[in-house]
């Protein structure tokens, strides 16, 4: 896979050339001399305004991600829920409590991580994310994760999955790899809201977090 920061580049080169009078992100200029110029909270701002697709009309609230600017690990969601669109923070509703457990288990908490999600506006009664959607929400997705920087990204369900690598794998077939992604490790486990529908897949988790866990503590180790 190529350079992240090249294929950002390119892709907002791209876009000024679509968009003449509206460069991608309106306000602020994100790249230039090929760095990113722009913070976490700067592009919390864009995000919270970003009218890009259609689901800015029934948002009550876009969801950024929170947590530690610092974190090693990013955790990536599909995207907000009833709750989360409420509150405008991620992963609060019944999923983020059982992520929160799996957190406690891997002896984090998520004050430690980072937390994102593809989309960060809710799809109106949490259906699946439109491939349009998806194509104008990822930019702000690979900007979270050039500025963060995370050690090790973990995807949690087949939408994120699919979305950052672009394939049609199922869960299980990807579940337990390290994939590389623009050079940033990446791993695959089920997402909390299959767990709670499908209590057998747990102990897959559970395999996975200690996969995770390890990985995680050889990439932080000094
Ligand atoms: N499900 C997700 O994918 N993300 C959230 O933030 C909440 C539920
Ligand atoms: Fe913008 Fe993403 Fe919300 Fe669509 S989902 S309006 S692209 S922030």
């Amino acid at each position: 896979m190529g350079d992240l920061k090249k294929d950002l580049q390119n892709y907002f080169k791209q876009q000024e050339e679509l968009f003449t009078d509206e460069f991608f992100f309106d306000k602020k200029v994100l790249v230039s001399d090929g760095e990113i110029k722009i913070s976490l909270e700067e592009l919390e701002e864009e995000v919270k305004q970003c009218k890009k697709c259609e689901l800015w009309k029934t948002r009550i609230n876009a969801v950024f991600g929170a947590g530690n600017p610092e974190a090693d690990l990013l955790f990536i969601g599909e995207a907000p829920g009833h709750n989360e669109d409420l509150q405008g923070k991620p992963f609060v509703g019944r999923a983020g409590k059982l992520l929160d457990k799996i957190l406690l288990a891997v002896n984090t908490v998520r004050e430690d991580v980072f937390i994102a999600n593809i989309l960060k506006c809710r799809p109106p009664g949490n259906r699946t994310p439109h491939s349009g959607e998806i194509e104008n929400c990822e930019p702000y997705l690979l900007t979270q994760i050039q500025i963060l920087k995370p050690k090790l990204i973990i995807c949690l369900g087949l939408i994120a999955a699919k979305t950052l690598l672009r394939v049609e794998y199922t869960l299980h077939q990807m579940r337990g790899r390290i994939y590389n992604y623009h050079g940033f490790d990446l791993m695959v486990t089920y997402h909390p809201a299959a767990l709670l529908r499908n209590p057998n897949l747990k102990r897959f988790a559970w395999e996975d977090f200690q996969k995770i866990q390890k990985l995680y503590l050889e990439k932080t180790r000094s």
